[in-house]
This record gives structure tokens, C-alpha cells and sequence, in this order.
């Protein structure tokens, strides 16, 4: 890439949230990679030195449980999910120059002298307090793993600080019948020493820091009110047993996962730099030139912009040029939602669409704003079909075939100067929005331009031309300039959609450079056309939410028949409805795949008097032919239900942790069809 003269190079570094090492990456994250892919390849075609690094979140409670609960260790968990997050990313385009993870050494030398630093300049506290403590599993319960009575409605089950069949908010100590959603045993209080960050003794710097151009206007505003309410300090510990960093000369302390998140920029950036020969000061040193850039979503400001810039503060290093947030993905105008089939994850959307719709879509919904963004389905499939289809990709298609034919894939000279001034110089508008991340209105911008480029097609009807004797000139100038104002048109889209922009600068035999996009495409040779996009269709989409729908019904099979202990323990139920649960052993006669379902199997049961018909969610685990003599267990008397593939006429039960390790009964369990349970 080529730097013009009159701009200045510039050093930055992006990042954009850790997501945590516990689950898939869905299309709410995907928001904000996008997001900040854009704008990172944005300044890339500009020339500047831009790097953007990410990492997985990979300590806390909920990993190590989650671990346990699968039967592995949490480095094991952390290890395929980093692999799976790094894997839908890399589909998404997600161009990251370092993908690290927070459980890495570099992140634990970091956090340690982080603390230490905050230590040595009288910014930690230090005091005993008193936490609600599982006596069974011998760990302190954050106020999310406990559960209980609602103390207002007396609904059952209701998680430690609020109902959500009231909606009260209370403390866990006015929790009915308040039980550990890890083991079930009651928990009791138990005191045990914390250190704190204290950060009230930043307040001041932080009203500066926040008010100095670091932050957008609402989110400013809304941290000046924090700051007038005073702040609190923050308590960094978590007790053994937890999953992260133990804190120095503190055994059995460790640090609580937030602390080590932000300083995961720093470590993945780091390794990225030992790799690259990159200067790590540069970035970081207090009043570096360089810039450093945090795109996060709204829910985590209070970490970004308090939290992260005290910390890096009091331990000496230059603190972020900018937080930006953004706000929360809706589908259809609602939450996203599992049995609307809404809750879509990244892998699935892309079994079925073009990870470039996506990208196109956030794009042209994008303000630097922090307002939601709806992703109306049918609004996509129009806007992607009309604009990128209708509109860009149809200008190389209309134009490419008689240069191709008739000239021997040769252009010819431009003849529309004044146009393609106009294309060159929207260059500069669109610009600035992508810089001040106003991605909808660069979208908008480049559209108008693609109007321009068709009325243009449309007006010499280069078809017409083609028909006409002693007007090859013609046909190629109107060709060469159609073509010229689509190589424009791409360079502008190419952070957007980059795969495209590869497949477009095949054909068109040239790169697409911002800097030099003056340059014409004049005698020159290009490439056959191939198709660059295909339309969206509904079907697609359709078929994405189905699916959705049925991930979830299998995770929730699995949940309910694998998972052991971190599911909080159910409400006690009487014997009596226990004893009228008909639990029997049955055999599989028949399993079979079923059309258009990526993890059910349909299987046929004996259960001594009769067959049943079940829809089964172990199709990971199991080939239909493995399965034909095995034996299970069965609820037997659970009422028939409708699935979105037929009637399931019973529960099949089975153990293990998921994915390939689903156990049935062993074939040689002496059990025959029938037998009932008890
Ligand atoms: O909210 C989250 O998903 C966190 N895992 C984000 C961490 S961002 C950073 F601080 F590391
Ligand atoms: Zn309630």
C-alpha cells in the first residue's frame, strides 16, 4: 500500500472485547468484530500502521464449572474454544494480527506487575469480608450461584438478586430457602480477607480523562453521573478454588477475571510484537503518539472507562486514545431469542449465508453511535439483493462481457472525466466517515455513487452500441468507463467486503489502493467476469432460524440429560411425582437420520409393549448404525410432543458431557425392553 504525502502515518492499535472461553461466538458479538474489522481495514488501505489484536477471556467461575461439568480441565475447555472462536472469525473475515488468550504467561507477568504497581503506590486495600460460602463444594458463591424463594412473590428457583417473575431486587441473605446453584447445600456465611483497587482516589483524574474527547458525548454523560454518585472501590480477589491468576503472596487469592481481561490488550499485543519486531513502548509509554483504540459493547463501559484507565494510570502507562462503544444486537425488532429461533451463532448463520451479507448490513446500519441495531431479516435481504447484487456487482456484470468478447479483455481510454472526478473525489467524504466509524452514511455515499455508474450504463445502453456497426470505440470507452467507476466503487467497499474486493481485483487484473485510486484503468488488461455475489433468498434465511431453533432444542436436551452439576439442583419434588415418572429400558430397533436436522437422530424404541417414535439429540455421538440393538432408558410416559420434524413420543435419558460423548445404556447392561426403573 502506498502513503500519500500529505498525510502523516499513523501507529495504532485496536482491540476489540475478549469474549469469554465458555461458548460460541453468535451474531450479538459478531457486531462488534465487524465493526472493528472495518475500521481497521480502513486505516490499513490508508497506509497507516494499524494492528488489531484480540484474545479469549479465558478465567472466571464460570469456565472452571463449566469445565468440570464436561469432565476436562479448563485449559483443555480454553484450548477448543479458542480454536472454534478463532475458526468463525476467520470466516467472518475477522482479520486479526493476533488472536492470543488471557491464560497466557505473557497476560500473568503483565497482571503481576500491574498489581504490584497499584500495590506499591498505596492504591490497594486490604479487609476481611463475609460472603455466602458453599459448605459442600467448598467454594464462595457470587450472588448468581445462589438460588431460592423470591421473597416478595415466593416464586420458587429465582437466582440471588432478582426475580424474574416480579421482578424484585434483593440481596441473596433475603432469599427464601436460599440453596447453592452448584451443589444444592444451604449456604452459610463465611469471611475471608480481599484486596481492593482503590478506585475513589482516581476520581479526579477521571473526570478529566473521561471529558477529554476519550469517549462519545452520551457515554460521557453517563459516567459524569457515576462519578458525581462517588465511586466505590473495587474488589480484584476471588478465593481458591477459581480459574486464573493466584495473586503474588497471596496463596489461595486469585485475581478476579475482570483485572486480567483488559490486561489481555496489553499481553496479546505484546506477543504480537515479539513476534513482528513491533516496539511495545511505542504503544505504551505515558504520552506515546501512538494510538490505541478500545471498541466495546455499552454493557462494559464501566470497566473501560474507569476500571482500565486508572489501573494503566497508577502503573505508568499511557492510557487508551478512545473508548468506543456500540449497542446491542436485536432480530426482528426483539431480543434475540432461542425459540424464535433469533439467537443465531456464528457457525450457523454461516452454513447458510454469505458472511459478507453481515458484514454489508452492520455496515450500512452503523452510526458511531450506541444506539441497538435491529437486523430485520427481511430488510437484509432486500438491502444486500438491491444494493450489492442490483446495484455494484451488476455494473462489472453489464460491462465485463463485451470487453471480454469483443476486445480481447482489453480496455480502452476513459471518456467520462468528469464523472470519475466525482467518484475520486466522493473518496474523501467517505473518508471521514469511515474514520469517524459512520460506516451507514460511507454505505449510503457509495450507493448514490453506484446509482450514478448505472443511470450511466442504462443512458448509453452499451447493448444498443454492440449492435451498431463502426461503433467499437464506443462500446469500449462506455465499457472502459463503467468498469473504472466499479474499481472505484470496490476500493471504497473493499473494508467492507473483502473477500469480494479479492475476487473483483482478480478480475479487473488491478489492486484496490485508497491512496493512489486516482489511477486509471486505461489499456489494460482484465480478467473473465465471475459472478461476484448471489441474491439473498428468504429460503436461506429460513432455513438458518430452523436451525437455530434446533440447536437450542439440542442443547437443551443435552443439558437436561448430561449435564451434572452445574445446573442449579431443581426444586424438590414430592415422591409421588417422582413414582409417576415411568422410567423403562428400551431398545433401539431403528435410528435413522433426519432431513434437515444437523444433530437429531429419529429413532424407533421396543419398549416391550409396543414401539415409540423419539427424537433423539445424539446424532454427535452416534451413527444411526451404531445405535440399531442398544439399549437405553426411556420416559415412557411423557406426553407425546410436536417437533418441527414430526411427534416425540417420549425422552430418551443419557449421560456424558455432549459433543462425541453421549453414553447410553452399555449394550450388555442384562436389561431387557420394558423393565421398568425405580
Ligand atoms: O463481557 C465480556 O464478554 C468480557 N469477556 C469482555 C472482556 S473485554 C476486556 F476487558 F478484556
Ligand atoms: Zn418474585
Amino acid at each position: 500500500m502506498t502513503q500519500t504525502s500529505t498525510q502523516k502515518q499513523r501507529d495504532i492499535l485496536v482491540t476489540s472485547a475478549l469474549p469469554y472461553a465458555n461458548g460460541p461466538i453468535h451474531l450479538g458479538h459478531l457486531l462488534e468484530y465487524i465493526q472493528t474489522d472495518i475500521w481497521v481495514r480502513y486505516q490499513k488501505m490508508r497506509g497507516h500502521n494499524c494492528y488489531y489484536v484480540c484474545a479469549d477471556d479465558a478465567h472466571g467461575t464460570a469456565i472452571m464449572l463449566r469445565a468440570e461439568q464436561e469432565g476436562i480441565t479448563p485449559e483443555a475447555l480454553i484450548e477448543r474454544i479458542n480454536k472454534e472462536h478463532q475458526a468463525d472469525f476467520a470466516d467472518f473475515h475477522i482479520a486479526f494480527d493476533n488472536y492470543y488468550s488471557t491464560h497466557s504467561e505473557e497476560n500473568k507477568q503483565f497482571s503481576e506487575y500491574i498489581y504490584r504497581q497499584l500495590q506499591k503506590n498505596g492504591h490497594i486495600a486490604t479487609r476481611q469480608i463475609t460472603q455466602a460460602y458453599d459448605p459442600e463444594k467448598n467454594m464462595f458463591l457470587a450472588d448468581r450461584f445462589i438460588k431460592g424463594t423470591c421473597p416478595n412473590c415466593k416464586t420458587d428457583d429465582q437466582y440471588g438478586d432478582n426475580c424474574e417473575a416480579c421482578g424484585a431486587t434483593y440481596t441473596p441473605a433475603e432469599l427464601l430457602n436460599p440453596r447453592s446453584a452448584v451443589s444444592g447445600a444451604t449456604p452459610v456465611a463465611k469471611e475471608s480477607e480481599h484486596y481492593f483497587f482503590r478506585l475513589p482516589e482516581f476520581t479526579e483524574f477521571l473526570q478529566t480523562w473521561t471529558r477529554s474527547g476519550t469517549l462519545q458525548p452520551q457515554v460521557a454523560n453517563k459516567l459524569a453521573e457515576w462519578l458525581d454518585d462517588g465511586l466505590q472501590e473495587w474488589d480484584i480477589t476471588r478465593d481458591a478454588p477459581y480459574f486464573g491468576f493466584e495473586i503474588p503472596d497471596a496463596p489461595g487469592k486469585y485475581f478476579y477475571v475482570w483485572l486480567d481481561a483488559p490486561i489481555g490488550y496489553l499481553a496479546s499485543f505484546k506477543h504480537l510484537c515479539e513476534r513482528a519486531g513491533i516496539d511495545f513502548d511505542h504503544y505504551w509509554k505515558p504520552d506515546s503518539e501512538a494510538e490505541v483504540y478500545h471498541f466495546i459493547g455499552k454493557d462494559i463501559i464501566n470497566f473501560h472507562a474507569l476500571f482500565w484507565p486508572a489501573m494503566l494510570h497508577s502503573a505508568g502507562y499511557r492510557t487508551p486514545s478512545a473508548v468506543w462503544a456500540h449497542g446491542f444486537v436485536t432480530v426482528n425488532g426483539k431480543k434475540m431469542s432461542k425459540s424464535r429461533g433469533t439467537f443465531i451463532m456464528a457457525r450457523t448463520y454461516l452454513e447458510h449465508l454469505n458472511p459478507e451479507y453481515l458484514r454489508y448490513y452492520f455496515a450500512a446500519k452503523l452510526t458511531s453511535g450506541v444506539d441497538d441495531m435491529d437486523l430485520n431479516l427481511e430488510d437484509f435481504a432486500s438491502r444486500v439483493n438491491s444494493d450489492l447484487v442490483g446495484k455494484v456487482v451488476n455494473i462489472a456484470s453489464r460491462s465485463a462481457g463485451f470487453i471480454t468478447k469483443r476486445f480481447d479483455g482489453q480496455l480502452g481510454t476513459i471518456t467520462e472525466t468528469d464523472k470519475l472526478s466525482t467518484f475520486i473525489a466522493a473518496g474523501e467524504d467517505i473518508a471521514s466517515y469511515y474514520e469517524n466509524r459512520e460506516f451507514g452514511r460511507a454505505m449510503r455515499r457509495i450507493m448514490e455513487l453506484a446509482d450514478i455508474a448505472n443511470q450511466y450504463v442504462n443512458d448509453q445502453q452499451p447493448w444498443v452500441v454492440a449492435k451498431q456497426d463502426g461503433q467499437e470505440a464506443q462500446l469500449q470507452a462506455i465499457c472502459t468507463n463503467a468498469l473504472n467507476m466499479f474499481h472505484l466503487l470496490m476500493t471504497y467497499l473493499a473494508p467492507v467486503l473483502p473477500n469480494t474486493a479479492a475476487r473483483a481485483a482478480e478480475f479487473l487484473n488491478a489492486e484496490f489502493d485508497w491512496n493512489s485510486r486516482s489511477q486509471r484503468l486505461e489499456n489494460h488488461a482484465i480478467n473473465k467476469f465471475k459472478p461476484l455475489m448471489s441474491r439473498v433468498d428468504m429460503a436461506s434465511i429460513d432455513k438458518m432460524l430452523d436451525a437455530s431453533r434446533e440447536d437450542q432444542s439440542a442443547a437443551a436436551a443435552q443439558t437436561s440429560e448430561a449435564q451434572t452439576n452445574l445446573e442449579p439442583v431443581a426444586a424438590e419434588i414430592e415422591f409421588d411425582a417422582f413414582a409417576r415418572v415411568d422410567l423403562r429400558v428400551a431398545k433401539i430397533i431403528n435410528a435413522e437420520h433426519v432431513e434437515g436436522a444437523d444433530k437429531l437422530l429419529r429413532l424407533t424404541l421396543d419398549i416391550g409393549h409396543g414401539e415409540r417414535n423419539v427424537f433423539a439429540g445424539i446424532k454427535s455421538a452416534y451413527a444411526p448404525e451404531d445405535l440399531q440393538g442398544r439399549l437405553t432408558v426411556m420416559v415412557a410416559n411423557l406426553k407425546p410432543r410436536k417437533m418441527k420434524f414430526g411427534v416425540s413420543e417420549g425422552m430418551v435419558l443419557a449421560a456424558g458431557p455432549g459433543d462425541k460423548d453421549i453414553f447410553l445404556l452399555s449394550p450388555d447392561a442384562g436389561a431387557t425392553p420394558g423393565m421398568r426403573i425405580m
